[in-house]
Formats: structure tokens, C-alpha cells, sequence
């Protein structure tokens, strides 16, 4: 039976670009959905930037900008990403949609006629200087607990102590300065306390549909909940859905001045971008709905479970709509050992640096997808472990299979495929075809990374299959022909079938793989067959680079420091960057001036006696008599370059070089200033 599913990723916040952790998940997304489409099922893949809400408001102030521009500015940033990894959405839309507002709209006034709304009067900082009520975030103060200064509105990152906002010392308004005053104001709740949706959800949080350490986790909201000062209480408590204006959002209906809370608003833009693609083929969204056999999945991130699992499947419920059939929950992804990213650093895997560098977005794909599992625990992204995998894995196992091949088949036979394949080939390729239904079923679990190890294994089959038969040497003897030509017919099939089974992860390799094998596109259930005696294939071309480790070191290298002033103050260009190997060629000493003597016949040059702490002293000639009575100099320590070859001068032989600043144009900026050590420095220590 076909199935018609419908599949989300979380609505990122419409505040910044991609990084790789979404990167991650849209993977992860899409990798099911291609499977999905390969088994015949019917897909709609739909994401949307979230686009409401207080921190996005302010940062669009910030930047000058109108909020609906700041976020079609960051909407216009996304194909990049979503194109260079491979992602195929079928739609993009945004949180400020017409069919968003609409439909959130639409939502809360069922809910609301259903009884699930209720307004209470909240008491909350006001800041009066920007005339607006402050989220927890933008109020800070001092740790009530530690006294520890200029802590948020909701806990302190020093003591980790968690409060209200309210309980604050000396509060202020972090956008303003001003000092926040309390204020009153109506706000709408959803009635999540409400009998009806208390036994729902327990219900539907604990049917088998979500993740057991999800379902176990959302359990223990059920009889706790902690308050914001920290307390705890029994049971779910009431969402407040609702802010007051200024703020970027959707109007709620019959409440001038108030909006919906942008988590209000977030997951139905689920909804209204599926709307919007429906629309735009002209089909039917509420027919398209209404199908029982539709299943609805959304793929989201560990921190945001409460919002899935809790709020909005109680939204659909109460609303009278389709509760979500699955929440797919991941981790998180750190890199390379969970190091610290910071901004000069860079931001740890540039998705678009990556992508820039050259490198295959199929090696990203098939390295997470060998580290995801179906469970929601963190996964480390790291720069051996990915080389290793991309290049022994797909290269030297997968692709490895065709390139052994191809070229004989091409050369001796045409590229025409042997037929009657018997005998240890014919057994190998049962072996892979079998392996069809439990790949299809790990795909399915989210199981990649086991998906991918019953492939290597398989393939590693392949290639003992391969060594075994030598190829090689069968082409070099006399009435082998028949023979080689089964080995490589057995070959090419198997490479087509580790194709299928890797194509929901290297979607674009696939692509080129069957225009060299010259099929349509693989489906799952060509897994079932062969290609058989007779067809012929392509040219082969190479499939895949490996990983350079140059391009790793590039991409985690930091970005660039800004390009120095070309000629700086003393009228000079930066010499070409030179290594620290080159530098420590360079012998520099510090020596005493224990003589030092003008030159006859010579302006320019005093002549230096000094000890660099050989037990011997050297003879210097330098250019600094305009500068420097010799007097001046007796006694004085200073810096020389002690391995310069000896030259010979006019005035005799020069042993070395003294260190001195000057201007390149001497004649118009004059001025020479040898340089002179620290206090302590001794003759004979190496400067480096
Ligand atoms: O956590 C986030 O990044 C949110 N923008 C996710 C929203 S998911 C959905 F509800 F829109
Ligand atoms: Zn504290």
C-alpha cells in the first residue's frame, strides 16, 4: 500500500544562517524521505523560516531594517545550503505567510471556542523608556542567590540558581538601561491544564509513537513541572500564549494590541507551508488533510520536545485537526570533541565554507548518516574519523567495485554485460538482494548507521569476491575471456545493487551511477532483479575524489585575519609570509658592544667590536655613524644576526650584522635606532 506521508523539519529562527547542526537535521529528513520515495510512497517535505517573536524584532532594529525585510533577507540566504547538501524540500515558506496567519488564527479561535482559552491579568517588567514589556531575556540584574551581576531574567549562569525575573536585584532593561517598572497587562492562556487535554496527552505521548526515552521523559511533566522562581508543582501547568504590542507576531482575533506568542504560531507554519505548496499546484490542503491515511512527521531537535510533544499536539487535538503520527527526535552534534566554537574561531563546520572548499556534500551525508541512530544522543563530528570514512568506506569499498570492472567490460566486451551468471556470482548477488527488506526496514527506523555497516559488509563481500577472481590476471590469460567476463557482469550488478541501497544517501552519486550504468532511476524494488545478459553499459568516468587532508585543514583552520595596510608607517610593503622554519634559520644573538670605533674614510659606518658570548669577540661594520657617537654605544647590549656569512668589505671583514629600525626613505624620514634589550638579557642568548 502506497503511503502518503507528510514531513517537516524544525522552522529555524529566521535570525541567522544555517549552521551544521541544522544541517544535520535536514539531512537526517531527508535521507528518510528519499527512502520513502524510493519504496513508492507518496511525500510532501516542507520547511519555513520562523519568522516572529521579540529577539527577532529587536535584532531587526538593530540592523536598521523592517522586520518582514530582515527576514526576507535571511530567507534569501537558505538555497546555498539547501541545494549544496542535496536537500530536496519541496517547499520553503515562512512563519509570516498569509496562510499562516491565517491558519493560527483560525486554530486559536477553535480552541477558544472549544473553552481551552482563558485571559488572566499578568503582572510583568515594563520597560518604560522603549515603552514595551520586557521577555525574561532582556531583563538583567543581580543573581538574587550569589549577588553575581548582570544575570538574565531567568537564571544565573554563575550560581545556576533559576528565578523569576522579578526576583532580580537592581533589575534593568537590557535594551535600554532603563530601570524596568512592574505593569499589568491581560495575557490569553491555552488550557493545557484542562481535564480533557491532561488524559489526551497522556494518552497520546504514551501510545508507542514517540521515542520510549521521549515518551519516558514527557512522563515526568505529567506530575512535576517547575515553576519559573523555581518551585515545583503538581501536574501540566497553562501556556500563555499571548504578547503585548510592540512585537513582530500574528494578531490575536478580538484582542487589539496582542499577538500570539511566536511558539503559538511556529508549528502551524508546519501547516501553512504544506498550504502554500498545495496551493500553488492547485490541490486541495483541507481534502488533502482529511485523508485518514495521511501521516504527519515532524523531525526535531532535543530541546524543543516540550513544543512538539505537549502544546501542539493538544493545539491539533482541541482544534478539531490531525495530531502529528510521529516526532522524530535527534541530538546534538558537536565538532571535533565537543570544542568550544567561537566567532574568531570561526563557527566550528562552516557548512558553506565546506562547500566552498570544494568538498563532496555526499562525504558529509554518508559521515552523519554512519553516526545517526533512531535514539536522540549526541554525535561528535570528527575530522580523522571523517576522512577515514569517506575515503576507505565509499572510495576504497564502494566505488573501488566499479572502477575494477568497468574497464575490462568496456575494452574486451563492449560494454555488454554476461549473461548465465552461475556459480559463486550467482550466489554472491542472492546474498545482496536479500538484504533489500531489513535495509529498507533500518532506513526506516532512522537506523542509518547500521543501514550503512550491513552495506560495507556487503560490499566487503564484493571485494573478496573480487580478489578471489583476479580480475587482473584473468585478463592476461589465454582462454579466460568467458570467465573474466562473468567476474565483471557480477561485479557491475553488485555495484548497482550497493547503489539502491546507498541511494538515499548519496543522491547525486546514484544519479551519475545510473547514467553510467544507463538505467532509470533505482527504486527500491529494482533490487529485486538484475540487470541481466545483454545490457550494456556506459563509459566509466570517476565517481569520487577522497578526502584531501588539505581541505580539512582549511575548513577548520580559523578565517583569515583582515589584509594589513599594504605600505605601513615606515614606507615599506610586508615582506611575502615566511614559516616558522625559515625564521629559525635566522641566528639572532644578543651581544655587547665592547668597542666601538668610527671608520676612516667612511661616514657612514662605526666599526663594532662585540661578544656574543664566545669567548671571542666579532668585528661588525655598520651603517649607523649618522645616528650614533661611538661613545654612545660602548657598553650597550643590543641584537645580531650571528650566522650571516662573513663579507668582505672595503674596510675589512664584517662577522655578522647589528639589528637597527629605520624608515625605507632615509633621506626625507631619517632616523636609525639600534635595538637595545630588556634589562637581563646576556651576551650570547638566542632571540627568538
Ligand atoms: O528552536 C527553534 O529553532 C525554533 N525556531 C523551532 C520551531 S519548530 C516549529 F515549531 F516551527
Ligand atoms: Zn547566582
Amino acid at each position: 500500500m502506497t503511503r502518503k506521508l507528510f514531513v517537516t523539519t524544525a522552522l529555524p529562527y529566521a535570525n541567522g544562517n544555517f549552521h551544521i547542526g541544522h544541517i544535520m537535521e535536514y539531512i537526517q529528513a531527508d535521507i528518510w524521505v528519499r527512502l520513502q520515495r524510493m519504496l513508492g510512497h507518496e511525500v510532501n517535505f516542507v520547511g519555513a523560516d520562523d519568522t516572529h517573536g521579540a529577539p527577532i524584532m529587536i535584532a531587526a532594529e538593530k540592523a536598521g531594517k523592517t522586520p518582514q525585510a530582515f527576514v526576507a533577507d535571511i530567507a534569501a540566504g537558505r538555497k546555498p545550503y539547501l541545494d549544496g547538501f542535496h536537500i530536496a524540500f519541496d517547499n520553503w515558506s515562512s512563519t509570516d505567510s498569509p496562510e499562516n496567519h491565517q491558519l493560527a488564527q483560525q486554530i486559536y479561535l477553535d480552541l477558544k471556542a472549544n473553552g481551552l482559552i482563558e485571559s488572566r491579568v499578568v503582572e510583568q517588567f515594563f520597560d518604560p523608556e522603549k515603552n514595551m514589556f520586557l521577555p525574561d531575556r532582556f531583563i538583567k540584574g543581580e543573581c538574587p542567590k550569589c549577588n553575581a551581576k548582570d544575570q538574565y531574567g531567568d537564571n544565573c549562569e554563575v550560581c545556576g540558581a533559576v528565578y523569576a525575573p522579578t526576583d532580580l536585584k537592581n533589575p534593568y532593561s537590557a535594551l535600554s538601561g532603563a530601570k524596568p517598572v512592574l505593569k499589568s497587562s491581560e495575557h490569553f492562556f491555552f488550557k493545557l491544564s484542562d481535564p480533557r487535554c491532561v488524559a489526551f496527552l497522556e494518552e497520546w505521548t504514551q501510545d508507542g509513537r514517540l521515542q520510549p526515552e521521549v515518551a519516558n521523559k514527557v512522563r515526568e511533566w505529567f506530575t512535576v513541572r517547575t515553576n519559573p522562581d523555581g518551585s515545583k508543582s503538581e501536574g501540566l501547568g497553562d501556556w500563555d500564549i499571548s504578547r503585548d504590542a510592540p512585537y513582530f507576531g500574528i494578531e490575536i482575533p478580538g484582542a487589539p494590541g496582542k499577538y500570539f506568542y511566536v511558539w503559538l504560531d511556529a508549528p502551524v507554519g508546519y501547516l501553512a507551508s504544506l498550504k502554500n505548496l498545495l496551493d500553488k499546484r492547485g490541490q486541495d490542503y483541507e481534502a488533502y488533510m482529511a485523508d485518514p491515511a495521511l501521516e504527519q512527521i515532524h523531525f526535531i531537535g532535543k530541546d524543543i520536545v516540550t513544543f512538539h510533544t505537549l502544546f501542539w499536539p493538544a493545539m491539533l487535538k482541541f482544534s478539531g485537526r490531525k495530531t502529528p503520527n510521529n516526532v522524530f527526535v535527534h541530538g546534538f552534534l558537536t565538532v571535533n570533541n565537543g570544542e568550544k566554537m567561537s566567532k574568531s574561531r570561526g563557527t566550528g563546520l562552516d557548512p558553506l565554507k565546506y562547500l566552498a572548499l570544494g568538498m563532496n556534500p555526499e562525504w558529509l551525508r554518508y559521515y552523519l548518516a554512519a553516526k545517526l541512530s533512531g535514539r536522540n544522543e549526541d554525535i561528535d563530528f570528527n575530522a580523522d574519523d571523517f576522512m577515514a570514512r569517506a575515503n576507505s568506506d565509499l572510495v576504497g569499498k564502494y566505488i573501488n567495485i566499479a572502477s575494477r570492472a568497468a574497464g575490462f567490460l568496456s575494452k574486451r566486451f563492449g560494454g555488454k554485460l554476461g549473461s548465465d551468471i552461475s556459480g559463486d556470482g550467482d550466489a554472491l548477488l542472492e546474498h545482496l538482494r536479500d538484504g533489500a527488506a531489513n535495509l529498507a526496514e533500518l532506513y526506516a527506523e532512522r537506523e542509518y548507521g547500521k543501514a550503512l555497516r550491513e552495506i560495507m559488509l556487503l560490499a566487503d563481500r564484493v571485494n573478496a569476491y573480487v580478489d578471489q577472481n583476479k580480475p587482473w590476471e584473468l585478463a592476461k590469460q589465454e582462454g579466460m575471456d568467458s570467465h573474466l567476463h562473468d567476474v565483471c557482469t557480477v561485479c557491475i550488478e553488485a555495484f548497482r545493487l550497493l547503489t539502491i541501497y546507498l541511494k538515499p544517501v548519496l543522491p547525486a552519486l546514484a544519479a551519475q551511477v545510473e547514467s553510467f550504468l544507463k538505467v532509470p532511476p533505482l527504486m527500491w524494488s529494482d533490487a529485486s532483479r538484475t540487470l541481466g545478459g545483454g545490457h550494456v553499459i556506459g563509459e566509466y568516468k570517476h565517481l569520487m575524489q577522497r578526502v584531501d587532508i588539505k581541505q580539512l585543514e582549511a575548513l577548520f583552520e580559523a578565517p583569515a585575519a583582515p589584509e594589513p595596510e599594504k605600505v605601513l608607517p615606515g614606507g615599506e610593503e610586508l615582506a611575502p609570509t615566511i614559516s616558522i622554519d625559515d625564521f629559525a634559520k635566522i641566528d639572532l644573538r644578543i651581544a655587547q658592544i665592547v668597542n666601538c670605533e668610527a671608520v676612516e674614510g667612511s661616514t657612514k659606518l662605526l666599526r663594532l667590536t662585540l661578544d656574543v658570548g664566545e669567548g671571542k669577540t666579532r668585528n661588525v661594520f655598520s651603517g649607523i655613524a649618522s645616528a650614533y657617537q661611538p661613545a654612545d654605544l660602548v657598553g650597550k647590549l643590543t641584537v645580531m644576526v650571528a650566522n650571516l656569512a662573513p663579507r668582505k668589505m672595503k674596510f675589512g671583514v664584517s662577522e655578522g650584522m647589528v639589528l637597527a629600525a629605520s624608515h625605507a626613505d632615509e633621506k626625507t624620514e631619517p632616523g636609525i635606532y639600534v635595538l637595545n634589550p630588556w634589562p637581563g638579557a646576556q651576551p650570547g642568548m638566542r632571540v627568538r
